[in-house]
């Protein structure tokens, strides 16, 4: 599939492989801006999307004991994930078939039943309807069997649980396609999550999950990482729910017309010498003979996991441990990942369609005969939270971006192939939502227009 494809359907892009520099024939892809902020818009999504789709609701930290139960909520949506008394995992609707009182709120730990507050009918862990206080005035004939709370179907990738609200909905393993298997060699399994934040995003969620769905903004909205990133080769792939981006960090972009080692270095520590155990500025060290700064800032991530957190990664290589996998699974998923890191973003529907929750949560290798255990959870608002340096910044040109797609003169977006999995989240939105392609892009572009 060539480049230039991208610029066509949903079925065009799938299977496509694509660098992050070329044309798109014909000219840019233009998708209507109200998308950002229509209430109706919004609203459709709320009834075809967020049904549908498979989603990540915790990790398996959260749900890992007999007896723990971790509410997930999405938009107007709620579901319980329960462990059962018999280790597996399940999920239901959150209301309860009397009235439709919402069962549970928030988190809980050995639980042996789910009490509705309101009237008190009782279930019991696989969702089945156990105890109704005063039966006798529902009459004899009262079938708890067929009141057992509605399933949801619930599955697993490493350590991420997903959630899917609708009973026909393909598998989890077919939604996500080829990405598990690409990514396999990384034994996401291993990883634990140690910290959650939540926040609200002054923004719509396709804006927040947007800038997690390409590398074009970091020669602006990232230039601290120019020294120590090649974005210009970063290689994509599309699917159909999901692509990727592979960028390789430990090496100056080309677009940087100097640098040298302490460029390298100097940048990597800005960005995210946290990994290294490195914060404060200071000078390179030489690479050996015959090393790169690549391997040498490699080296220093290993040792900084092995001194001060007991985890080994000596069973990885330099460049699995700066080459940057970054998979985008839609709508709302992106999922980051390196040997020694696993960060995944969640860009959730807020009361409005100009605001959206950003969940993050921040997992790592575990540790030799660790056991799981509930991860620290904290809501913040968007300044107080933090999600590392980079990352901070994707936030903070939220409310700007927000505004801006507001203005009457922009009516559409315009984006680049190297934009091609926000394309993809457009492409698969109209799927769900039954647009048709032809809708959208409008025919040609009118002369000097968005
Ligand atoms: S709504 Fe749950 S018991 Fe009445
Ligand atoms: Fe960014």
């Amino acid at each position: 599939m060539s480049v230039s494809a991208i610029g066509g359907t949903r079925e065009d892009m799938v299977g496509t492989a694509i660098t992050s520099v070329g044309n798109t024939r014909g000219g840019p892809v233009r998708i209507p801006a109200d998308r950002y902020w229509s209430a109706e818009f919004a609203e459709r999504e709320h009834a075809h999307v967020w049904p549908r789709v498979w989603q990540v609701a915790c990790s398996l930290d959260h749900v890992s004991q007999p007896g723990d139960i971790f509410e997930y909520r999405v938009g107007r949506y709620s579901v319980i994930i329960v462990r059962g008394r018999d280790g597996e995992l399940r999920a239901f609707q959150n209301t309860c078939m009397h009235r439709g009182n919402v069962l549970c709120t928030g988190s809980g730990q050995e639980i042996k039943n789910l009490r509705c507050p309101y009237h008190g009918w009782m279930y019991d862990l696989r969702g089945q309807l156990t105890g109704v206080p005063s039966h006798k005035g529902f009459g004899e004939n009262l079938n708890q069997e067929a009141l057992a709370l509605p399933p949801v179907q619930v599955d697993t990738w490493g350590p991420m649980v997903f959630v899917n609200l609708d009973p026909s909905a393909i598998s989890l393993a077919e939604y996500l396609e080829s990405v598990p298997q690409e990514s396999s060699w990384l034994d996401l399994d291993s990883f634990q999550c140690y910290a959650t934040i939540k926040t609200e995003a002054p923004a719509n969620w396709k804006l927040v999950a947007d800038g997690f769905s390409e590398t074009y903004h970091l020669q602006a909205l990232h230039r601290e990482m120019l020294g120590s990133v090649d974005d210009i080769d970063a290689s994509q792939q599309i699917w159909g729910h999901t692509g990727v981006s592979h960028q390789l960090y430990g090496v100056a972009s080309p677009r940087l017309i100097k640098s040298d080692d302490q460029t390298i270095w100097d940048s990597f520590i800005i960005t995210q010498g946290e990994r290294m155990g490195i914060t404060e500025s200071c000078p390179a060290p030489e690479p050996a003979e015959g090393k790169t700064m690549m391997s040498v800032i490699a080296d220093r991530i290993k040792r900084h996991h092995k001194e001060s957190k007991g985890i080994d990664l000596d069973r990885w290589k330099s460049r699995e441990i700066m080459e940057l996998h970054q998979y985008n699974i839609f709508p709302n998923l992106t999922v980051l990942m390196t040997a020694d890191l696993l960060q995944v973003l969640c860009a959730r529907p807020g009361t409005t369609p100009d605001e959206a929750e950003l969940v993050g949560m921040s997992f790592e290798r575990e540790r030799a005969g660790q056991e799981r255990t509930r991860p620290l959870d904290v809501e913040l608002p968007m300044d107080q939270a933090s999600f590392g340096f980079v990352l901070d910044q994707d936030i903070d040109v939220l409310t700007d971006a927000q505004r801006g797609v507001h203005q009457p003169g922009f009516t559409h977006l315009n984006l680049s192939c190297e934009e091609a999995r926000v394309i993809n989240t457009h492409r698969n939105l109209e799927r769900y939502l039954g647009i048709e392609p032809s809708e959208i892009t409008g025919g040609p572009t009118p002369e000097g227009s968005n």
